[in-house]
């Protein structure tokens, strides 16, 4: 064989490997091989056609971004079967009625129907000759779309050619929704704040904006994919009877599907499906805006025809819309535990992701900047699944004359203290602390709630009640209410402020590990509260270790010198594994604040206790070296002060049981650690059991 001989035909295999590989991928969902060695026959072919330029061809998968930039307008293109539309259902009456008026005039029931999701994208029509793509149109108005098949040819779900010997007629228009996939898109976006780009707004509009790029290598480097859902021009008859065998016809001439297409029987099918896709709408890995229902029989389809634009047979059922506008009246505050000032968005009340909004956080002043947000500018609210609702920006052709961003608060808008923003933060914070009527609520509302002292029956209602009538000034107070105080409140029984009171009395009995987070100390949540109790054992030693801090932060510059510098790494709180600097200012700040003292005092006063060890006597405790595993629920205890007890006995308490544990605790309705514990021979212990080891050891210790 001659060289050129052998070069075309080589050169022909990989066409045809790359078109099976993009077939796998793309439709078949199923990839058989690694993207690297994809990428090697991919460049094998590129080099092969470099060489030999007489091999090239319009659909070979190189090809994909080879075609000049459109200059001016994009070329126009008279669809000929028009493009056509869906009619709209909102409601399952509508529904009903959909199907009932098809039943009405086929005279039968049980009509069968494809359903398949409504895809978020932009129709696009793909004109194949002899099996080759020779055009791809937008839907335009219907009737005339603009040729954007510079861009699709980029798209790698889009066969240039149909699967040789699959039986494709001459001439086959598919239609179908170039979408971009939302992992695509949150990437793409990443990768646009990186390099300080414009981000796209969401997958619709990038999908749509990507395919109108003028120049193809721009739509190449945007991940969009494609789907088919229809049929426009056909040459030599029907490919099937029903509208899922023609789309199986189209999978096997290589073109991608949902796989969430399914056929439903009479109204009811269609409704479960509705729900069914509508459940894991979040979970798919691309936008929807809801479902369509097809009649699928094509005879049928026929007899049924068309009002104006949109067939009788079909009909897009709607989730309720994710987006809508409404006026933004005003940007408040809202005051954080911590002081921050949060900027919230005072909305016209609009229904939008089947709920009504009227605030939305805006998160931060940065954010407000951002996205140019002023008090009277209509604005794009969304509010996609359960997320919470977000401003997403303003519509800015409607921004009223003279409106102007709202100014950055200079004072807090509770007790008028002077609010600041510190030095690489995005935050404004009040600087009144406790003084600030709304940190105080917060940080009751805080030291109550479930994850910290969980103390049932003080919510946010009587948090603010409490300090709004003075009775509660900070957190020590909450140990101090009585039953005629707390019943004396509005729409409070006697029997709830009792339960109330039981809760506090308790509430007393805690963990340091606790009672450290409940303070609500800046940036010390959970986890430094649990390394700070271990390290330390006691509160005290806690507090010595932050002050001995003050004179290094009084003054920074000399965190500069090497020897303060040396002097500071070695100080008992840094260390604690996971304190740093940051973390290690806020603890002194706190513990040097005589203010804070004193409430740490009067609660410690009211009986507020919890056990305390000398972390050089836990090291020679009883249970020293052994591992332990809690599963279960236990009934006389919570796992958390099974845990300290443990610990404090010298145990180290893990979460996975293995070869190296000493024991498993198990509590009722263990589950996948009893197992293993059982699998692995490890000895295992109910509550009995832990009771009787604690109070052995506990009275000795
Ligand atoms: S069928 C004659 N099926 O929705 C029927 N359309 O509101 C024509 N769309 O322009 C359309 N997913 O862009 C159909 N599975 C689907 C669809 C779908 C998304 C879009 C399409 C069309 C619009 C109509």
């Amino acid at each position: 064989m001659s060289e050129r001989a052998w070069v075309a035909e080589r050169v022909n295999w990989l066409r045809e490997e790359i078109r099976a590989h993009d077939y796998r991928y793309h439709v078949l969902d199923a990839p058989s091989i690694p993207d690297a060695e994809y990428d090697r026959l991919f460049h094998e072919l590129r080099r092969l056609e470099e060489t030999h330029p007489e091999l090239c061809a319009p659909d070979s998968p190189t090809r994909r971004v080879g075609a000049a930039p459109i200059v001016g307008d994009f070329p126009a293109i008279v669809h000929r079967l028009p493009m056509l539309s869906l009619g709209n259902a909102f409601s399952r009456e509508e529904v009903f009625e959909f199907v009932a008026r098809i039943e009405e005039m086929l005279g039968r029931g049980d009509i069968e129907f494809s359903v398949e999701p409504k895809l978020d994208g932009l129709a696009i029509s793909l004109r194949y000759e002899q099996g080759r793509l020779v055009y791809a149109a937008t839907r335009g108005d219907g009737v005339t779309g603009e040729d954007v098949s510079h861009s699709v040819r980029t798209i790698k779900a889009v066969p240039l050619a149909l699967a040789a010997g699959s039986g494709f007629p001459e001439v086959l228009e598919v239609r179908g929704e170039v979408y971009m996939p939302r992992a695509g898109f949150l990437e793409f976006n990443r990768r646009a704040r990186e390099r300080g780009d414009k981000e796209l707004v969401n997958p619709r509009n990038a999908a749509a904006g990507s395919v109108r790029q003028k120049d193809p290598r721009l739509a190449a480097q945007r991940p969009l994919a494609f789907y088919a859902y229809g049929l426009g021009e056909v040459s030599g008859g029907t490919l099937a009877d029903t509208h899922t065998g023609l789309l199986a016809r189209l999978r096997e001439f290589g073109l991608p599907l949902s796989p969430e297409i399914d056929i439903a029987t009479g109204a009811e099918g269609c409704l479960a499906y509705f729900e069914r896709i509508g459940a894991r709408r979040s979970a798919l890995p691309y936008d929807i805006d809801g479902v369509v229902y097809k009649v699928n029989r094509i005879d049928w389809q026929r007899e049924l025809g068309f009002v104006s634009r949109a067939p009788r047979w079909a009909i897009a059922h709607k989730f309720p819309a994710e987006e809508a506008l409404t006026t933004l009246h005003a940007i408040e505050l809202q005051v954080g535990r911590t002081g921050a000032l949060t900027p919230v968005a005072r909305l016209e009340p609009v229904f939008v992701g089947g709920t009504t909004v009227s605030n939305a956080t805006l998160h931060n002043f940065d954010e407000v900047a951002r996205k140019d947000l002023r008090p009277g500018d209509t604005v794009i609210v969304r509010r996609a699944g359960d997320v919470i609702p977000e401003v997403v920006g303003p519509v800015l052709e409607r921004r009223p004359e003279g409106a102007q961003p709202a100014p950055l608060p200079e004072r807090c808008p509770d007790c008028g203290s002077p609010a600041r923003r510190e030095e690489g933060e995005a935050a404004i914070r009040c600087t009144g602390g406790l003084v600030c009527p709304a940190q105080r609520k917060e940080a009751i509302r805080f030291f109550a709630s479930r994850r910290v002292m969980n103390i049932e029956g003080i919510g946010d209602r009587l948090a603010e009640q409490l300090v709004d009538l003075g009775l509660v000034a900070d957190i020590s107070d909450l140990y101090r209410l009585d039953l005629a105080t707390l019943a004396g409140l509005d729409r409070m029984g006697e029997r709830s402020a009792a339960n109330i009171l039981a809760e506090l009395e308790r509430s007393k009995a805690t963990t340091l590990e606790r009672f450290l987070y409940a303070l609500g100390i800046r940036d010390v949540g959970e986890s430094t509260a649990k390394a700070l109790g271990r390290h330390f054992g006691g509160l005290d030693r806690i507090i010595e270790a932050s002050q001995r801090l003050a004179p290094y932060f009084a003054d920074p510059e000399a965190l500069n010198q090497p020897a303060t510098k040396k002097a500071f790494a070695a100080e008992p709180l840094i260390a604690v594994p996971d304190i740093g600097p940051v973390v290690a200012e806020r603890l002194c700040s706190f513990f040097s604040d005589e203010r804070n003292l004193r409430i740490i005092a009067a609660m410690r006063a009211a009986g507020v206790h919890w056990p305390e060890q000398d972390p050089a006597q836990r090291a020679a405790g009883p249970l020293a070296g052994q591992i332990v595993v809690l599963t279960g629920t236990l009934a006389s205890l919570t796992r958390d002060e099974a845990g300290a007890r443990l610990e404090a006995l010298g145990a180290k308490v893990s979460g996975s049981v293995s070869k190296k544990t000493s024991f498993v605790v198990a509590g009722s309705e263990a589950g996948s650690k009893l197992a293993k514990a059982q699998e692995l021979g490890v000895p295992v212990l109910d509550e009995a059991a832990l009771l009787a080891l604690l109070a052995q050891h506990e009275g000795a210790n």
